[in-house]
């Protein structure tokens, strides 16, 4: 694991622009993986920019997000398509047959589960970015999610139904089930990016990186992997 520093969260979204930049000139035709929340919303906004004063193209690039909700429709204010679009995919020139996400369809969750991790299967990610829960959650993969886990739908728990009351009207509207890329999934990307900032992600990135490997701490998992840059304010650094 490689662990960059920086003093803020601008200079975090900064260092994994340049990444992605550095990844899409070397190759052109990279699939790239995508977390939605908070964190990468800046270092969307820094790719736009790369988009618009050419210093990369997305016309070769096939994407892949890591999660969404099943239940709610691709256009609703809080699905995870209409976040794509709203701070990347509407501003760039990704061509639509080349992005995927995980469905909404909550008639065939089961089966659309299967066909997204045959689709993973198919093209590797050449870079996937991540974010971390505060109980050191990736993906959708809830602490308790064994570590060889494929794309499942995953039951939202009550708190995390709660957490997420604040972007919808009302907790009837919350989804009751989400579609995950599995841990298995994230750590066949040849390599990854974790961001994190903020004192509320210090403990978890704590015992990612000191802890020890396990399913109570889904993202430890990544001490496994042979390519794992990890991105920290010093907030988020506070602990190590
Ligand atoms: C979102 C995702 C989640 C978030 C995590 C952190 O696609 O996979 O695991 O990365 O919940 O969320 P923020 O960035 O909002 O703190």
């Amino acid at each position: 694991m490689e662990i960059i520093i920086c003093k803020n969260h601008e200079e975090v979204s900064e260092k994994a622009k340049e990444l992605v930049v550095k990844q899409l000139q070397r190759k052109p035709m990279s699939t790239l993986g995508f977390p939605t929340g908070s964190t990468p919303i800046l270092l969307y906004k820094k790719l736009v920019d790369a988009y618009k004063k050419h210093l990369i193209t997305f016309k070769n690039v096939r994407s892949f997000n890591l999660d969404e909700y099943v239940g709610i429709e691709p256009t609703h204010p809080q699905s995870y398509h209409q976040f794509m679009d709203d701070h990347l995919f509407s501003h760039i020139d990704i061509e639509k047959k080349n992005v995927y996400l995980p469905k909404n369809d909550p008639t065939h969750a089961h089966e659309n589960a299967r066909l997204y991790n045959d689709l993973l299967k198919k093209y590797q990610i050449d870079l996937q970015i991540l974010g971390i829960g505060t109980n050191g959650h990736i993906g959708f993969n809830e602490p308790g999610t064994p570590l060889g886990q494929e794309t499942f739908v995953v039951d939202l728990n009550e708190g995390t139904r709660q957490d997420n009351l604040k972007f919808f009207n009302h907790i009837d509207e919350v989804p009751y089930q989400a579609m995950t890329m599995g841990i298995k999934n994230i750590m066949n990307s040849r390599k990854i990016i974790l961001m994190a900032s903020g004192e509320s992600k210090s403990e978890a990135i704590y015992q990612m990186i000191k802890g020890p490997v396990t399913e109570q701490l889904p993202a430890s998992v990544l001490q496994l992997h042979p390519q794992v840059i990890v991105i920290l304010d010093e907030a988020a650094a506070s602990k190590l």
